[in-house]
């Protein structure tokens, strides 16, 4: 509402003195756990240029990337308490606010960008953002990451069977560690920044992401076996301090909600194609076998896992669970 007041403001107030439109000078600390090359690194550095160009530069965005700030243990109490003032964190991170935020983890619940598009940008991604008003925090977009799929460093998985034994790292959540366990695998939250070195001496033996972050963390280096299973999606929520939101003025509100636009659309235009090129890079590397599954094969894994679907989706919001089956439709 206040965004919708300040574009008309904005418009009202042409041809003011340039005194009275100029941008308060600002700030603003955006820190986030993945790489720039990435969708959301892209995103990120899109909405520092959008904002630092249309501002005349009153308004500094600081960008830091691969958890150079804050990593997964601190960024949303970093959050609250206003020392950054947006993060934009899978959306599981944020469930213990809301089990409805791991919608993107309920197995095989979105099958194409189009119908994460559907659901966001309509009432159900409302929702869901509406859902941390009261937790002090501000719902501004979701970013895109990409479809998630397994490697480890022990079988060329195929089939359900192939998990068992297997300890594989995830971003937490109880749907997704209950995902594993239904397949036999032991499941543990392990921050994103320390998955590398996990892997490599052995704490895990696999872990779960999209191609870019597969890639870009570079874990062909530490796993022989990448197996293209489309499980579950990871998508990013970005969020600001409320406090902090609420206290700028509606034409600033109006630039950051108009950047966040753009950048959104630059994430979401380069998700697919940074995937392909993730996969092409991986696959020419050659360090780990690429495992692809039939239709047929990967109903196997929605069937094993079906239960756990079931058993989650009826814990969560049924207008937001509804909204998804019917973008997914
Ligand atoms: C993860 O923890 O696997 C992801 O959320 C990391 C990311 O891309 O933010």
């Amino acid at each position: 509402n206040s965004a919708s007041n300040a574009a008309a403001d904005g418009k009202s107030s042409q041809g003011a003195s340039p005194a009275e439109a100029a941008y308060p000078k600002m700030e603003i600390k955006l820190s986030h756990v993945a790489a720039d090359n990435t969708p959301k690194g892209q995103a990120a550095l899109k909405f520092k240029e959008i904002v630092e160009s249309k501002s005349g530069g009153n308004i500094k965005v600081k960008v830091f990337p691969s958890g150079q700030l804050y990593g997964d243990n601190d960024e949303i109490e970093a959050l609250q308490a206003n020392n950054v003032q947006i993060i934009a964190p899978s959306a599981a991170k944020l469930s213990g606010f809301d089990k409805s935020f791991e919608i993107f983890d309920l197995p095989f619940m979105f099958k194409d960008e189009e119908s994460l598009r559907r659901f966001e940008d309509g009432e159900g991604g409302k929702k869901l953002l509406s859902k941390l008003e009261s937790k002090g925090i501000e719902g501004l977009s979701f970013w895109p990451n990409g479809f998630k799929h397994i490697t480890n460093k022990k079988v060329a998985i195929k089939s359900p069977d192939d998990l068992k034994g297997l300890k594989i790292r995830t971003h937490g959540g109880l749907i997704i560690n209950e995902v594993y366990e239904k397949l036999g695998a032991a499941s543990t939250k392990i921050a994103f920044n320390e998955v590398y070195q996990a892997l490599q001496l052995g704490t895990i033996d696999g872990q779960e992401n999209s191609l870019v972050n597969i890639d870009t963390q570079k874990y062909e280096e530490v796993q022989n076996n990448l197996t293209l299973t489309n499980h579950a999606r990871s998508e990013y929520v970005v969020v600001a301090n409320k406090k902090w939101w609420d206290s700028l003025d509606a034409k600033t509100q109006s630039l950051l909600d108009e950047a966040m636009k753009e950048a959104t659309e630059v994430g979401r235009d380069l998700v697919q194609k940074l995937e392909l090129e993730s996969l092409e890079k991986i696959k020419k590397n050659g360090k780990m076998k690429v495992t692809e599954l039939t239709d047929q094969e990967r109903e196997a894994f929605k069937q094993a896992v079906q239960p756990v679907f079931d058993k989650w989706a009826a814990e969560m919001d049924p207008e937001v669970i509804n909204l998804a089956k019917e973008a997914s439709k």
